[in-house]
Order: C-alpha cells, then sequence, then structure tokens
C-alpha cells in the first residue's frame, strides 16, 4: 500500500480536488486497491469545511465525484510515502514540520515536462486551469510511480 497525501493551504480547493482526482484515475486503471490516498491543509483556516462549492463545481462538471471534510496535516499525513503539495509555499511550509522526511515532499507538477506551481484558483477563481494543472500533476506523478516500478 502507497499512501499519498495531497496538500494546500486550505484544504478546501487544490488539494481535495487532486485527492479525488487522483482517486478517480486510481479507479478507471484498477489500481485503488494499492492506494490510501488523502488530503490536508498546511493552516488551519478551513477545518471542518466541505470543498469549496467552485472546486466542487468544477470537479463534478468532470464527472469526478466524492467529498471531503478540511483537516491540517498532521502525524498520520507526515508518514506519508508521499507528500505532494500544490505550490512553493506548501512546500516550505511542509519542510518546516517536524518528523517530516524532505525525499518524500514533492511539488506535484514537478512529476511533468513543465515543472511548476498547482495555479492557485483562490484569488484568480480560475478553478478550470486549477483542475487541468492536478489533472497533468497527477497522470505524470502516475506514470513516475510505474517507471520506478513503485507498483
Ligand atoms: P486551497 O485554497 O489552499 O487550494 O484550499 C485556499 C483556501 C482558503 C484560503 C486560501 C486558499 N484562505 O485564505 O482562507
Amino acid at each position: 500500500m502507497i499512501k499519498v497525501t495531497f496538500v494546500c493551504l486550505g484544504n478546501i480547493c487544490r488539494s481535495p480536488m487532486a485527492e479525488l482526482i487522483f482517486k478517480d484515475i486510481l479507479n478507471k486503471q484498477g489500481l485503488s486497491n494499492k492506494f490510501d490516498v488523502t488530503s490536508c491543509a498546511t493552516s488551519s483556516y478551513e477545518i471542518g469545511e466541505p470543498i469549496y462549492h467552485l472546486a466542487k463545481q468544477t470537479l463534478t462538471k468532470h464527472n469526478i465525484k466524492g467529498s471531503h471534510i478540511a483537516k491540517r496535516i498532521s502525524k498520520q499525513e507526515i508518514e506519508s510515502d508521499f507528500i505532494l503539495v500544490m505550490d512553493s509555499s506548501n512546500y516550505r511550509d511542509v519542510m518546516k514540520l517536524n518528523g517530516v522526511d524532505k525525499n518524500k515532499v514533492f511539488k506535484l507538477c514537478d512529476f511533468t515536462d513543465n515543472p511548476r506551481d498547482v495555479a492557485d484558483p483562490w484569488y484568480t477563481r480560475d478553478f478550470e486551469t486549477a483542475y487541468n494543472d492536478i489533472v497533468d500533476g497527477c497522470t505524470a506523478f502516475l506514470q513516475y510511480l510505474k517507471t520506478n516500478k513503485k507498483i
């Protein structure tokens, strides 16, 4: 079992989108039983909140189902095999946490041919670009695991 945790600032937009998109990809490839996938926040701003309505709307538009309640990163998530953050700010925040194995922390889109931050839709309201970045990152991450014989 490979434990994967997606991380962003609030855990109501990008990282829960990534969790549900990655679960959808795994499901379609019959790989769900090999993974334990979750998401969490670096901050406590939105703890207990469901997925932000515009993020949920974007997922629904692309036929991706599921729900998530925002939680802050804790020991359980820190012990994941892969901690996949959305942007450089998340990366710095996660690297400062006690007990983090720095070799397990990656920016999601660094697995792609075009390493970058996942676009932050919070101020731009552009959830479609975030969605596309996340699909690109999740697809490239899964390919990385296959190429490196981790699954
Ligand atoms: P997320 O988006 O980190 O993708 O979940 C945000 C959610 C909340 C805030 C910022 C970004 N906030 O400042 O409350």
